[in-house]
């Protein structure tokens, strides 16, 4: 069993029989997902889940997990999800895919939220191995970029897998990628994020995650805050 395996069917321990369950994006939730189907086929635990991207939806359907669609939702009980990178007080960098809009309004919807990763996650800033990603109104990325470049912050489009153009997101927006000072710390980036005007949403995850559960070579240390 692998280390993103493992993490996630330790999080899976903490489902309860009735409860509903955001389901994250990426390798490391599709383990989740994985272990939640078989404990609904296997051990009968009744849950619904409510999926943060297309690629979830399809996984958890083909494994038969029952789905509730978000404009359903009022609030979860939980949501288990991966990060690209976590800081020691647990703010979060997600969004290297395409879907951080419902990832982000899944974890602020949830009363807990659960968040899987391995040791190389971990960093002492955000943006230390990756860009920020933003993501703005197409008519707007370039006034978004401007605002972006006043307060010293770089930023570029981000292209799509074949290089041949944008990226475009699943909610139609484009992605700025930004490349941050060391000194700007995660509350104040965060902060100045949400106060620009055609920005959708960005991938600074701040005050959001309970928990941290981090795998090193076969061992889970369980960081709650
Ligand atoms: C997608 C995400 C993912 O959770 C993040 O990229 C981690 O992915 P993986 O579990 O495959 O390493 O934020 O938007």
């Amino acid at each position: 069993m692998n280390d993103k395996q493992l993490v996630a069917i330790q999080a899976a321990r903490h489902v309860q029989d009735g409860m509903v369950v955001g389901l994250g994006t990426g390798s490391t939730a599709n383990y989740f997902i994985e272990e939640l189907a078989r404990r609904h086929r296997e051990e009968g635990l009744r849950i619904t889940a409510a999926a943060s991207s297309v690629a979830s939806t399809i996984q958890a359907r083909e494994q038969g997990l029952p789905l509730v669609a978000l404009e359903h939702l009022g609030t979860l009980d939980l949501y288990v999800d991966g990060a690209d990178e976590v800081t020691s007080n647990l703010a979060l960098l997600k969004g290297r895919g395409y879907d951080l809009v419902r990832e982000k309004l899944l974890a602020r919807a949830s009363n807990r939220f659960i968040v899987l990763v391995d040791k190389s996650k971990l960093v002492g800033h955000l943006g230390e191995k990756f860009p920020i990603p933003v993501e703005v109104i197409p008519f707007a990325w370039q006034l978004v970029q401007a605002s972006l470049q006043q307060l010293g912050i770089a930023s570029s489009l981000r292209q799509n897998a074949a290089k041949d153009g944008w990226a475009i997101t699943s909610h139609g927006s484009l992605v700025l990628e930004l490349t941050l000072p060391k000194t700007l710390q995660s509350r104040e980036l965060n902060q100045l994020l949400n106060d620009i005007p055609g920005i959708v949403e960005h991938g600074v995850f701040e005050e959001l995650a309970d928990a941290v559960f981090v795998a090193d070579q076969g061992q889970v240390e369980e960081i709650w805050k």
